[in-house]
């Protein structure tokens, strides 16, 4: 037996110690609930499947161009019961000027989701990227004031909350306000309305549409002083009155960071605030950080694919990752996964990323294969 094929070997021997590791651990929970599941076993060969037999929701990130591929519209449609436009609701595509609203490409995937009976999370609708400089110009090109960026932030919301008035399931309503350290991030919303301004705009989209929920959203939430930052400032919001329902954790992770002690210690912490828990844009991103002129073997290593060594890597990081889930299913409400497929990913940017459970023919990896094994099991 070669090395590869050792290698192999034992790193499916592995895969399997965890995956039996997480049954038990799981099964001791569900008091092994597995009859349940005998029922629906094909059902569950399906993420969406396996999401439903536990009132969970596994949403996916499309972009307007995957709606005319049909490997990937069968993908969104079949594994999923929730999308979440990747950019076709930001503010830069939906209004990219002063009151002209470019509802098309939203419109197109939320009729998507409808036609095969699956949630939409409206993403997102106040945030300091993807937002048009003319927002944040006031006369004379000096800044905007606050009560002209406080009656635009309203108009926007108001006019896109009220399109989707009940086809919305819920909306990120401010996405990256805290900074590294927990701070209130220093924005052009933060700078023209004052620190008030994610109040405000939570306040704008309970009136614009009361039965939706409401999200706060955001990344590196397993760093503590960060997650400190955002657990004030929900329970600000919470003490203002205002309605607010979960909190987002985009989780763009890697093979090994952050620890999975870390992430189970961030789930528990924002699960204090006795708001939802969602993990939003799930991705594993397996690319070195590279900077200009750094060797393309170096920088872009799986430009001819990812080796299996790296696959059962991925798969034994989603199996523990979803093994994490399933112990906390009661603090978990929704897993979103950002992109369909390693074709999909926003973490290509020019180079040959591997982060998703589906590969560039949008057919199954071992990672998918790995986390359907862990929700089975959990039954
Ligand atoms: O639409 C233009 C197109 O007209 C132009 O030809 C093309 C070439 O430059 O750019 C297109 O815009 C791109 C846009 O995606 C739509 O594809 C932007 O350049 C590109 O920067 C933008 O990237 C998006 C990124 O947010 C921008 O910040 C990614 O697709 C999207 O996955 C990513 O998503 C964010 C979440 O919203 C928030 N959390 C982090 C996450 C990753 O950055």
């Amino acid at each position: 037996m070669g090395i590869d094929s050792a290698l192999r070997s034992s790193g499916r021997l592995r895969l399997r110690a965890r995956l039996a590791a997480a049954t038990v651990a799981v099964a001791a929970m569900t008091g092994g609930a597995v009859i349940a599941l005998a029922g629906s076993a094909s059902a569950a060969t399906t993420l969406r499947g396996a999401a439903e037999a536990d009132g969970r929701y596994f949403g996916v990130a499309v972009g307007q161009g995957d709606l005319s591929n049909t490997s990937a519209t069968n993908l969104a449609g079949s594994q999923f019961d929730m999308v979440t436009p990747e950019n076709e609701m930001k503010w830069d595509t939906i209004e990219p000027s002063n009151g002209s609203y470019n509802f098309g490409p939203g419109d197109n995937i939320v009729n998507f989701a409808t036609s095969h009976n699956e949630r939409v999370r409206g993403h997102n609708l106040v945030w300091h990227s993807q937002t048009g400089a003319w927002v944040f110009q006031g006369p004379e090109g000096k800044p905007a004031d606050r009560e002209t960026l406080l009656a635009r932030m309203r108009d926007h919301i108001q006019t896109v909350v009220g399109r989707y008035k009940g086809r919305i399931h819920g909306w990120d309503v401010v996405n990256e306000a805290i900074d590294e350290d927990g701070s209130l991030r220093k924005t052009p919303w933060r700078d023209g309305i004052g620190d008030d301004y994610v109040a405000k705009a939570f306040e704008f989209a309970r009136e614009a549409d009361p039965n939706a929920e409401l999200y706060y959203n955001d990344y590196n939430l397993e760093k503590p002083e960060k997650r400190a930052g955002v657990i004030k400032l929900v329970n600000d919001l919470k003490a203002r009155g205002l309605r607010i329902d979960g909190i987002g954790n985009q989780a763009h992770w890697r093979l090994e960071t952050p620890t999975m002690d870390a992430i189970e210690q961030a789930l528990v912490d924002l699960n204090s605030t006795g708001l939802k828990v969602m993990y939003t844009e799930l991705d594993i991103n397996l690319l070195p950080s590279a900077g200009r002129g750094v060797d393309p073997a170096v920088a872009n290593p799986y430009a001819n694919g990812l080796p299996d060594e790296k696959q059962q890597q991925l798969a034994r990081r989603y199996a523990d990752i979803f093994g994490l889930i399933v112990k906390h299913r009661t603090r978990v409400s929704r897993v979103t996964f950002w992109g369909l497929s390693d074709a999909d990913s926003w973490l290509n940017r020019g180079r040959m990323n591997h982060p998703l459970l589906w590969d560039r023919q949008r057919q199954p990896k071992p990672a998918f294969h790995a986390v359907v094994d862990v929700l089975k099991r959990a039954r």
